[in-house]
């Protein structure tokens, strides 16, 4: 499909409301009738201006055209499209690419070396869903999940009877998806963990063990640049809104880098990875799942976004909520006693608002946005600066 949604060029052409308001009042001045131009102006000011919002991951790659997921997802919209098909377009960028280890095809994969994937998606208007947990051998998950949501009346396959749905459904069944990247960081993040297990082969290490110092070992390796840091927990959340004022999105990932078999974390999860509302907005996170589990953060941030609150403080309400709750496991604190990991959500409200908010920031976290400015990177607030 992004093969397909690729070939375009990025249209810039939008909705002019400023013409169309001009125009308006001219009919307006032109009428002998005041309270019938009245009455047009409802439905002139309930159009809405396009927007996409997507983690950093969703401004990166580029299509053959040149266009970032972002900006496949605001041309896809402006030209018509379904807002989740144009989300979808978004995320399947890195999800086929083996150059992005946190999602699809040539993800991190758990501690046996096996890429096993998690995505859902949430159509505002259709009020329906659709999800697939620990699913293994479909580049892009996303695309499953759209099934699921399409042609079940279930919102989330998981394991084997997933694959099996996709495969029913026309899905290539890949027999492995890790890229020679993701394989060789694998081998050597086993390594390590082996060196660190005093003389038992990897089958003998408990999996507490391996979960523990697997993750430390995933740290030191990307404070040694052999992994992207990003890519630990990293995953791709898209949201957007039309015209029409219809909002969809969906979340993608292959999970915690080097989990232990069977994990699967907030990215499949309504609620969690994933929550819209087409009356208020819509929420999506990446970073550590469990905690994000534990608060259902991104139906809690589009409940604060219903009583009233700016997208970035609806966010920054439920990074708190994480923090409090995470400061009393010594587990989750580095040496100064703060958060050490990090969470962040992308978020935009029904009045063409937005933010991205993540626990740990600074000037080299961003996310993405696309407007009729075109795509770019912006810049988190956060509630801890990184080192
Ligand atoms: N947020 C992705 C994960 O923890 O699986």
């Amino acid at each position: 499909m992004t093969e397909k949604t690729n070939t375009k060029k990025f249209n810039t052409k939008k909705f002019n409301r400023r013409e169309i308001l001009a125009t308006a009042g001219a009919v307006a001045a032109a009428s002998t009738v005041a309270t019938k131009a009245m009455a047009q102006a409802p439905a002139i000011m309930s159009s809405y201006k396009p927007l996409v919002v997507s983690a950093h991951n969703g401004h990166r790659l580029k299509n053959e055209a040149g266009e970032t997921g972002v900006e496949i997802a605001y041309r896809m919209i402006t030209e018509g499209a379904d807002v989740l098909d144009a989300t979808t377009a978004c995320t399947n960028l890195p999800e086929l690419s083996t150059e992005d280890t946190s999602v699809g095809y040539g993800g991190l994969p758990d501690a046996n070396g096996d890429v096993t994937l998690d995505a859902c998606c949430m159509h505002g208007p259709r009020k329906k869903a659709g999800g697939v947990a620990y699913i293994q051998g479909v580049k892009a998950p996303s695309m499953v999940a759209l099934d699921v949501m399409n042609h079940t009346n279930h919102h989330l396959l998981a394991g084997q009877g997933a694959t099996d749905f996709a495969r029913d459904k026309g899905h290539k069944i890949e027999g492995d998806l890790n890229s020679e990247v993701s394989f060789k960081r694998y081998l050597e993040w086993k390594a390590r963990v082996e060196a660190e297990g005093d003389n038992r082969t990897f089958a003998e290490l408990d999996l507490d063990f391996i979960e523990k110092k697997g993750f430390e070992v995933a740290y030191q390796m990307a404070k040694e640049g052999r992994i992207d840091i990003e890519h630990i927990h990293g995953t791709i959340n898209c949201n957007a809104m039309n015209s029409k004022g219809e909002i969809c999105g969906n979340t993608t990932t292959s999970g915690r880098a080097f989990k232990v078999p069977g994990r699967v974390g907030d990215s499949p999860i309504l609620g969690a990875g994933l929550y819209v509302d087409n009356e208020v907005g819509a929420a999506g996170s990446t970073g550590l799942g469990e905690m994000n589990l534990y608060h259902l953060c991104s139906f809690l941030i589009v409940e604060k976004m219903r009583d009233g609150m700016h997208p970035k403080d609806a966010g920054m309400y439920a990074l708190n909520r994480v923090k409090t709750t995470a400061m009393s496991n010594p587990g989750y604190l580095n040496d100064k006693g703060e958060i050490a990991f990090n969470l962040q959500f992308y978020i935009l409200d029904k009045k063409g608002r937005y933010a991205g908010v993540a626990m740990r920031g600074g000037t080299e976290r961003y996310y993405a946005v696309c407007t009729e400015n075109g795509g770019e990177h912006l810049v988190m607030d956060s509630i801890y600066m990184n080192e």
